[in-house]
Parts: C-alpha cells; sequence; structure tokens
C-alpha cells in the first residue's frame, strides 16, 4: 500500500528528531540523568523553557568564533548540537551572534539549552570584559547591578525570556572571596526564584576548601562547574570527590587545545579503533561520566566527529583496563585507591548503544 509523500515526511521528521534527541539530550552512561524527567515534564507544561538537560556530554562553546558566530551555531544545531555555551559581556563570545545563529536554526526555543555566564565588571576582568552596545555610558559600580544589567544584556543578546543555565566567570582560577561572589549569587538566585535563569554555576574552581565554604553559603547551590581539563590541575583529580558529593556536572574546556595536545600521547589507541586522536580525548573524558566536553570547532567535519563520539562513546573502550592506559598515557594520575570515574567494573564490550564507526 503507499503512503502519501506528506505522510514519508512527516515519519522522517520523526525518526530524524527521535535520533537526534536520543543521541544528545541522553547521556548514554547516565542512568539517573534527569534528561527524559525533564523532557516529560516540558512536554506537559508549555512554561516549561527547556526540554534539554545541562546533563549532556557534549556542548558547543562560541568563544573566538567572532564574527562568524551566527552562522557557526546555525550548522552546528544543524549538526545535532543542542547546548550552546556562551559568555555575557565578554570580549571572546560574541553572545549576539549565538542570538541570531539559534534563531536561524528553526529549531524551537525548548529544544535548546542556552547557557551563558556573569562577568563582573572588575579591573580584574580587564582582558575578557566586553561592554555591549545596550549598556549605559557609566557602569554600575555595585556587583548587585552589574549582575542586573548584565542578565538583561544577555536576554536580549540571546532573543530569550529565559537563560537555562547562568556561571558565575571566575576569572582565571583567581577564586574571588566567597562574600564578595555571594553579594552577586543572591541576585542570581532571585533570577531563579522569578524563573528568569534556571541552574547556576561557576567557572574554574580549584580548590576543595574555598569551594565547600562557597558551597554551604547557598540558599540555591551551583549545579555546574567549568573547569579546564589539564595536567596544570591535574586534570581535576583532587576535585572529584568533592564535585562527585555535591552532585556536581563538569563542563570541560581545553580538552584539545591544552595539554593533551589534541589526544596526541594516545594517537595508536585511536588509531587500532579507527577513530582521531580528537575523538579518543573526547570520547575518554565522557566516558568518566557526570561531565560535558565543550568544543568551539568551527568545521562541519569536526563537528560531525564530535556528535558520533556522543552518541557512540560508551562502547569506544573494550574495558577499564584500556580506560586506565589512557588515562596513564594522558598523564592522569589516578589514586591507586580509587577506581577511575564513569562505568568502572562494567562491561564495555557488551555495551548496546551504536558502535564508533570509522570515519577516517
Ligand atoms: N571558563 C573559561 O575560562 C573558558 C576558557 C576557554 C574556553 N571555555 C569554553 O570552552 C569552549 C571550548 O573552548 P576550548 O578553548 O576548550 O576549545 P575550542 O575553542 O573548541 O578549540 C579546540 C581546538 O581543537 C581543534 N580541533 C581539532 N579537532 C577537533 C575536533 N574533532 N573537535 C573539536 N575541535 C577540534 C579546533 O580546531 P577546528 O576549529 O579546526 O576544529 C580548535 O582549534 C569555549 O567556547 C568556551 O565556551 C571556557
Amino acid at each position: 500500500m503507499g503512503m502519501s509523500a506528506a505522510a514519508v515526511a512527516v515519519m522522517v521528521l520523526l525518526v530524524t528528531s527521535i535520533q537526534t534527541i536520543g543521541g544528545v539530550i541522553d547521556n548514554p552512561i547516565e542512568s539517573d540523568s534527569p534528561a527524559t524527567a525533564l523532557t516529560a515534564s516540558a512536554s506537559a507544561s508549555t512554561s516549561a523553557p527547556t526540554a534539554v538537560s545541562y546533563k549532556t556530554p557534549l556542548a558547543y562553546g562560541s568563544n573566538r568564533l567572532g564574527e562568524k558566530t551566527g552562522e557557526l551555531v546555525e550548522q552546528a544545531i544543524a549538526t545535532g548540537f543542542r547546548h550552546l555555551v556562551t559568555g555575557g559581556h565578554h570580549e571572546k563570545h560574541n553572545e549576539t551572534g549565538v542570538g541570531i545563529g539559534w534563531k536561524a536554526s528553526g529549531i524551537p526555543r525548548n529544544e535548546l539549552f542556552l547557557q551563558t555566564c556573569f562577568i563582573p565588571f572588575d579591573s580584574r576582568n580587564h582582558k575578557d570584559f566586553k561592554k555591549q552596545p545596550s549598556d549605559p555610558e557609566t557602569l554600575p559600580s555595585a556587583i548587585e547591578d552589574q549582575v542586573k544589567l548584565s542578565i538583561e544584556a544577555s536576554l536580549q543578546n540571546l532573543q530569550t525570556n529565559h537563560i537555562d543555565a547562568l556561571l558565575f566567570n571566575n576569572y582565571r582560577a583567581k577564586l574571588w572571596d566567597v562574600d564578595e561572589i555571594l553579594k552577586a549569587w543572591k541576585v542570581l538566585e532571585e533570577y531563579v526564584d522569578r524563573g528568569i535563569l534556571g541552574q547556576l554555576g561557576l567557572a574554574s574552581v580549584h580548590e576543595v576548601e574555598w569551594f565547600e565554604k562557597f558551597y554551604n553559603a547557598t540558599r540555591i547551590k551551583p549545579t555546574i562547574i567549568q573547569n579546564r581539563f589539564h595536567s596544570n590541575r591535574q586534570y581535576d583529580v583532587p576535585m572529584e570527590e568533592t564535585f562527585a558529593k555535591h552532585d556536581i556536572w563538569v563542563q570541560r574546556f581545553w580538552l584539545l587545545n591544552g595539554s593533551s595536545h589534541s589526544g596526541k600521547n594516545n594517537k595508536e589507541m585511536a588509531k587500532q579503533k579507527g577513530v582521531t586522536p580528537e575523538q579518543l580525548m573526547l570520547g575518554f573524558v565522557m566516558s568518566l561520566g557526570s561531565q560535558t566536553c565543550l568544543v568551539g570547532t568551527k568545521s562541519l567535519q569536526h563537528m560531525e566527529d564530535d556528535m558520533d563520539i556522543a552518541k557512540c562513546y560508551p562502547s569506544l573502550f573494550s574495558d577499564d583496563k584500556e580506560r586506565m592506559e589512557y588515562s596513564q598515557k594522558l598523564g592522569r594520575r589516578q589514586p591507586p585507591d580509587r577506581s577511575l570515574p564513569g562505568r568502572s567494573g562494567i562491561d564495555f564490550g557488551s555495551d548496546t548503544s551504536p558502535k564508533c564507526k570509522s570515519t577516517h
């Protein structure tokens, strides 16, 4: 029996969107991920801002995309990215371009996760701060007023009435005084209460004691930490237990352009698996669980490579021994009394997620 062209088109659309959502919104490694619950509640209520969880293996960052931001964001969304990470008042991000890009993509707002940051208007930020066209000539000196101005500008730039996550940008891990950040945080909490902000988080947190003090002083707890994945911070091994204790989801930057040198120490393993060293690097980090790899690639091929890995990484390594070999060659020092985070002890070989296909 023949099917009308319209019915076929609807079916193709449905299958495509299920594949995209299954591969990106749900993190296959985190069986307790709230992604499914969020999806369900979002579709039940029209007021829910997004159906996308922040607990995903991969997100697209807008650092240094400049004039091409709109075009690249649109391309990233077409490739399957749904979580966009930008920076309000940040010199290296074109937040307006992210707004233009997602609008042009044709994807509904509630199928995207939009994240930005607050960067204090302070001399300590002189290299990263950028005045926005909507700003008054004289910027406010009180941090509370800066937060308000920053959120209003981000809403305008991103062409939205809700920001799914906002991070306090802790400039180059200087770890500002807890009291100083708390003044800003209290305003952020008010915006969460008003339904304008979703998740709250911080960038560059590398000291357990500092974080515990901050965490305990907040009313609305941070759920996201954005940290480099770098040898000069011991790949955050010293922070792992603290983050796990507070159910923190870690976003990773400098994965490819930092001390891993695009995963070159594990080139041979990548070749054996038929993936690029960059893909294997991302896959390894995804396998650690509870983290998102941030990439800001300008290449369509790399966008596709990264999306492939976000879908197949649970079957990328044959077992924990192999993951440990990867970790050691990277220079990551796992304490002997602690197993690798992620799926330790699970039979990787029997994983039913899609197998990584060789594209190179
Ligand atoms: N909180 C902070 O202080 C901070 C600092 C830096 C970054 N970030 C965030 O993290 C995001 C990522 O920034 P990043 O500095 O880590 O890296 P990035 O901007 O994504 O740069 C990665 C580099 O690796 C290359 N590459 C090669 N193969 C690739 C592949 N398969 N996939 C992706 N890239 C590949 C890219 O080149 P091609 O373009 O040719 O692919 C690019 O040169 C930023 O957009 C920002 O949101 C935050």
